[in-house]
C-alpha cells in the first residue's frame, strides 16, 4: 500500500514537472520545489535503510550513470561536498517549513563541526560549513552555529598568503603546481570571510576577501573574461607566474564550473561590498558564459571540449550559474536585470526538464553533471552540489516573485 502510494505521487510529480514551462510560457518554481521535496524524502528514505538508522556522518556524494542508489563518503575535510546535503536540508525546510527535514537538517549539520576545531585543510572549508551552519544560522539564528562559523573564518583566513594577495587553495598541490595555487572555486568561499567580519569577526577577514577577488580580477581572466581554473602564484614573492587548468580540458581552456564559480563569486562580493567594480565585472564574466551555451543552456562540460557536440554536459554549472544569475539580476536595472533573470528561467526550465531531472530513476534531483572529467570520475552523474544549487536557485526564485 505505501508503495503504491509513492509510485501514485511519483506519476503525479511526473505530471506535474512535465508541466514546467510549457503552454504559458512560466516556470512553475513552486512544482519545483514539491518535486524536490518529494526527492528528498526519498533519499532520507534510502539513508534510513531497513533498519530505520540514519549514519548522520555518511553524506550523500554522487549517484554515478547506470546506478540509481546514492553513493555516500564519511564526513571529513578531505570529502570537499560534505556540507551541500545538510544544505539541501536546510533549503528543503526553508520552502516546506516541514519540521521533521529541519531536525535532519540538524543532525547532519552537527555531524560537520568537528572541521572548526581543526586546521584547515583546503579553502573548501568554506564550502563544508557555510552550506550546512550557514544556512542554518540563516534560518534559526543558533548562536552555536555563528560560533562555529567564526571559528571556521579565523581557520579559513590562515590559508591567506600576503604576498601573493590571495588564499592557498589547495596546500597539498603547492609542488604539483610549482607554486601557490589559488583556484576560481575558492572565490566562493569568501562569502564566509565576509559573513564574518559582518557579524562579530576580526574586520581583517573582509579586507583579504577583498585583495583575494581582486587579485583574481587581475590575473585569472583572459581579454575576452573567460578564466583560468588555476592561477599559480611564486610561492616566496608571490608574483604571478601562469594560468593553468586542473579540471578542465586544457589551460587555454573554459572549464564549465569554473566560469559558474567566477560568476557566483562576483555576484557575491557585489552583495557584500557594493563595490560597483564587482558589479561591472561580473556582467562580463556571466555574458561570456551566455555567449557560448548550446541552445538548451545547460554547458557542455567545458565548453572548448573538442567533442562538442558530443561532449557531457555539466548540470552543476548550469545550477550555480542560474542561481547566481537571479541574484545578479536583483541588482540591475530592469533592461540589464531582465536580461539576467530571463536566462536563468531558461535554464531552470531547462534543468527542471524530463531530460534534466532524475524523476523516478533515481532520488537525486538532476542528472547530467560532470565532476572530474580529466580525472574520470564523475562524468554524466547526479552530484549532491548539482543539487544544492539547484533548489538554492528555486528557493531564490520563489522569494523574487512573492515580494
Ligand atoms: N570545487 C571542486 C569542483 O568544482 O569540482
Amino acid at each position: 500500500m505505501k508503495k503504491t502510494n509513492m509510485y501514485l505521487a511519483g506519476i503525479g510529480l511526473l505530471f506535474l514537472s512535465a508541466c514546467a514551462g510549457t503552454n504559458d510560457n512560466s516556470f512553475r518554481v513552486d512544482r519545483s520545489l514539491e518535486y524536490c521535496h518529494h526527492q528528498v524524502t526519498r533519499t532520507l528514505a534510502e539513508l534510513r535503510g531497513e533498519e530505520g538508522q540514519i549514519d548522520y556522518t555518511l553524506i550523500p556524494r554522487n549517484i554515478l550513470k547506470g546506478e540509481a542508489h546514492w553513493n555516500c563518503r564519511k564526513a571529513s575535510e578531505t570529502e570537499w561536498c560534505s556540507g551541500f546535503w545538510p544544505g539541501i536540508l536546510w533549503y528543503d525546510y526553508e520552502a516546506t517549513g516541514d519540521v521533521q527535514i529541519r531536525t535532519e537538517a540538524e543532525k547532519f549539520t552537527a555531524a560537520l563541526g568537528f572541521l572548526a576545531k581543526q586546521p584547515a585543510y583546503d579553502h573548501d572549508l568554506g564550502f563544508l560549513l557555510f552550506c550546512s551552519y550557514g544556512n542554518g544560522y540563516r534560518l534559526t539564528g543558533n548562536p552555536e552555529y555563528k560560533q562555529v562559523l567564526l571559528n571556521a573564518a579565523d581557520t579559513l583566513a590562515t590559508l591567506f598568503r600576503p604576498r601573493a594577495g590571495t588564499l592557498l587553495s589547495w596546500p597539498r598541490n603547492v609542488k604539483m603546481f610549482g607554486g601557490y595555487n589559488t583556484i576560481m572555486d575558492n572565490m566562493m568561499n569568501l562569502e564566509l570571510l565576509l559573513w564574518a567580519a559582518k557579524n562579530g569577526g576580526n574586520p581583517y577577514l573582509a579586507d583579504i576577501a577583498v585583495s583575494h577577488a581582486d587579485r583574481t580580477m587581475e590575473h585569472q581572466f583572459r581579454p575576452d573574461y573567460t578564466c583560468y581554473h588555476v592561477a599559480v602564484y611564486d610561492s616566496i614573492s608571490g608574483e604571478f607566474l601562469r594560468g593553468v587548468t586542473h579540471q578542465g580540458y586544457a589551460d587555454s581552456s573554459t572549464w564549465a564550473r569554473g566560469q559558474a564559480w567566477a560568476i557566483y563569486g562576483y555576484t557575491l562580493m557585489y552583495r557584500e561590498t557594493k563595490d560597483a567594480r564587482y558589479l561591472n565585472f561580473v556582467q562580463k564574466v556571466a555574458d561570456a558564459y551566455l555567449e557560448r551555451l548550446p541552445e538548451d543552456k545547460i554547458p557542455y562540460w567545458d565548453f572548448d571540449a573538442p567533442d562538442i557536440p558530443n561532449a557531457p554536459r555539466d548540470a552543476s554549472a548550469a545550477a550555480v550559474t542560474t542561481s547566481a544569475l537571479l541574484e545578479l539580476s536583483s541588482f540591475l536595472p530592469d533592461e540589464t536585470g531582465t536580461k539576467y533573470k530571463q536566462a536563468a528561467i531558461e535554464m531552470l526550465t531547462s534543468l527542471s526538464s524530463e531530460k534534466y531531472q532524475s524523476r523516478a530513476s533515481k532520488p537525486s534531483f538532476l542528472l547530467h553533471s560532470t565532476g572530474h572529467w580529466p580525472a574520470g570520475s564523475e562524468i554524466d552523474a547526479s552530484i549532491i552540489y548539482a543539487d544544492y544549487y539547484y533548489i538554492e536557485a528555486l528557493v531564490r526564485l520563489r522569494k523574487m516573485e512573492n515580494k
